[in-house]
């Protein structure tokens, strides 16, 4: 038989950082990680971890604190439930049980502070030799044909520069995410340009551009001296922003921004969350007639109630 030669991608490894507190879900998350809340039946952190391996990824390292062993526990083998599914013919459920357990490597590593993303990048990365790596958050859910790190890394493969993935957003939100600067966008390929910095959460009017970086990020193993230089001990915020880095990684590397394809949503908040379930749910063939009727239902009755409320106030206006 023919042999095909697959060419395999440079970077092979992400880090999936999941120590932060997770305040905006409190109280929930005193007790639970906001990564295992699920969409649907699945911790949400399992989708990326799907999202790393469909991409060719061949280790994970998840960075969590040690209170999150709870997460650790999800990527391994249970087996006296897999006996009991086993015992009772539960063949379905034994398939979905066994799936958590992954062909790709996982490894968990503690970030016994919770210093901030950049920090919890460099806790994972410390193990890694002269490298590239991704990085995905938890905080962004993408729905997309083909993985978003993937994309990046096809884009990286040909560039061999870091390069953070980005998607246009809406202006008054500008004020939420790092916004990049773009060095010059040329009309052949305005999806991939190279940044001249990036600004973190600046006021709408003073962005530099609508493009944020949303989650995913390839870096080459350089960006590690960096991250080792950034003062961690910042007593007015607690924490260091990543995007802090790239201004100093700037002068010396060039970083890409890549407009990558794909359907996000913010996980990081409770209104993302409930919207991720429910477009979740109208994908799921077991579920979707009944959620699809309920929404129907909900529409008219929002339907119906927004028409009265417009009736009273036409009326309001007729009897002044
Ligand atoms: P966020 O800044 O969104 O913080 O972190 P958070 O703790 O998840 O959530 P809120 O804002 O308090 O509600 C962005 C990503 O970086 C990780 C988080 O787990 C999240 O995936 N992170 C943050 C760490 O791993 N360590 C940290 O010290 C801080």
């Amino acid at each position: 038989m023919k042999q095909v030669n697959v060419q395999k991608s440079k970077v092979r490894k992400v880090i999936i950082p999941a120590a932060g507190w997770g305040t905006r879900f409190l109280p929930m998350t005193k007790i639970i990680p906001k990564e295992l809340v699920p969409i649907l039946n699945r911790p949400s952190i399992d989708l990326l971890v799907d999202e790393a391996i469909n991409s060719g990824i061949e280790e994970i390292i998840l960075v969590i604190s040690t209170r999150k062993q709870e997460i650790m526990k999800y990527f391994q083998p249970n087996i006296p439930l897999e006996e009991e599914l086993k015992s009772k013919n539960k063949w379905e459920l034994l398939k979905h049980v066994k799936k958590t357990n992954r062909d790709a490597i996982i490894r968990v590593v503690y970030q016994y502070e919770q210093l901030g993303l950049a920090h919890a990048i460099l806790t994972g990365a410390r193990f890694f030799k002269n490298e590239p790596f991704a990085v995905i958050l938890g905080d962004d859910l993408i729905k997309s044909k083909i993985p978003v790190i993937k994309q990046m890394m096809n884009e990286y493969d040909k560039l061999g520069s870091s390069i953070v993935g980005v998607q246009n957003v809406e202006f008054d939100k500008l004020n939420k995410y790092g916004i990049v600067k773009p060095k010059n966008i040329s009309e052949k390929n305005n999806k991939l340009f190279e940044i001249s910095g990036a600004v973190e959460k600046p006021l709408p009017q003073k962005a530099p551009s609508s493009k944020a970086i949303l989650g995913r990020y390839i870096f080459n193993y350089s960006i590690v001296k960096f991250l080792e230089n950034l003062d961690y001990s910042n007593e007015n915020t607690g924490e260091i922003n990543l995007v802090d880095c790239f201004d100093k990684y700037l002068k010396e590397e060039k970083i890409y921004a890549y407009e990558f394809d794909g359907k996000r949503y913010d996980l990081g908040s409770i209104e993302g969350f409930t919207m991720a379930t429910i477009d979740y749910s109208l994908e799921n063939s077991d579920i979707s007639s009944t959620i699809k009727k309920h929404i129907m239902n909900l529409a008219s009755e929002i339907y119906s109630e927004t028409a009265l409320l417009d009736l009273n106030s036409e009326k309001n206006k007729g009897g002044k």
